[in-house]
């Protein structure tokens, strides 16, 4: 598909990185930015306050080419289904899709519309080994280091403070725990992938580490960026950047 027109849902560290390379093109242009703490935001960027837009249902009526969700679990869940009525949609919080009934509303909406969900890689790396390894993987766990206030607990957290299902991981902690609801949706699912969670006093970096392994494989891959404060790290606004680059179908040379 050609993607003429792109609505970018929240505007934080995420939308507003995708905002800005959208607007450094010619082919595609944004529709809107849906940002409800409206135009008048402290510290907004001002180039970006003139497409801001505080409906969803005004979102949903533009019915762009492509939505960009990158503002909250609870949001891409209750506005995803239809959102897909009418765009192809990349969602980051996809923590979502943790509910069984919401993952088989996104996918009943795609196939009804004909769109297109894409699951972006976000923070980690390798959801196309996932994939492409499924019918031979045993066993998925993912492990997670954060600082306390970045996973929502005491400053002094300290060890494992969740281990258990991804379902239950993203129950838990929607809004840290996107990756590993990726690592589940790219591979063997919510209730067999396994998911750890670990609290360090005195790490300022996000660390992902992902243990894959079958009877014919096995791979491990971690990967640490720097946090920018809230719940995203240094890498992630690089790697949304780079997953809207191949949705848009812009780079010369693609991997696949
Ligand atoms: N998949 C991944 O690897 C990954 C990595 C990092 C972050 N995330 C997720 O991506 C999302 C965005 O991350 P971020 O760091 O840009 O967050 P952020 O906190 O910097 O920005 C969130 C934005 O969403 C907006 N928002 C909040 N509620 C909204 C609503 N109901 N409607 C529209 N907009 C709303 C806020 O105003 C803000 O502009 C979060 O859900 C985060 O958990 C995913």
């Amino acid at each position: 598909m050609t993607y003429k027109t792109v609505g970018i849902i929240g505007a934080g560290v995420i939308g507003q990185a995708l905002f800005d390379h959208i607007q450094s093109l010619s082919t595609v242009r944004v529709d809107y930015v849906l940002a409800p703490s409206g135009r008048n935001k402290p510290g907004r960027d001002p180039a970006i306050t003139d497409f801001i837009i505080d409906d969803i249902e005004e979102a949903i009526a533009r019915k762009v080419d492509l939505v960009l969700e990158a503002a909250t679990p609870d949001l891409l869940a209750s506005a995803g289904p239809r959102i897909l009525a009418h765009s192809d949609l990349c969602g980051f919080s996809c923590s979502a899709l943790s509910d069984a009934g919401v993952e088989r509303a996104i996918q009943d909406a795609a196939a009804a519309a004909g769109t297109r969900f894409f699951l972006p890689h976000g923070a980690v790396l390798g959801l196309d080994g996932l994939a492409d390894g499924r019918d031979q993987i045993d066993e998925v766990v993912i492990t997670t280091t954060k600082s306390g206030p970045s996973l929502g607990e005491a400053a002094d957290a300290r060890g494992i403070v969740f281990e258990g299902s991804t379902r239950d991981a993203c129950a838990r902690f929607p809004r840290n725990v996107n990756v590993h609801a990726a690592v589940a949706l790219a591979g063997i699912g919510f209730d067999r992938t396994r998911s750890v969670v670990v609290a360090d006093p005195h790490t300022k970096a996000m660390k992902h580490h992902i243990a894959v392994s079958g009877q014919t494989l096995q791979w491990d891959i971690t990967v640490s960026s720097m946090s920018l404060g809230g719940v995203t790290g240094a890498y992630t606004p690089k790697s949304a950047v780079g997953s809207l680059q191949r949705i848009l179908g812009q780079t010369a040379i693609a991997n696949v």
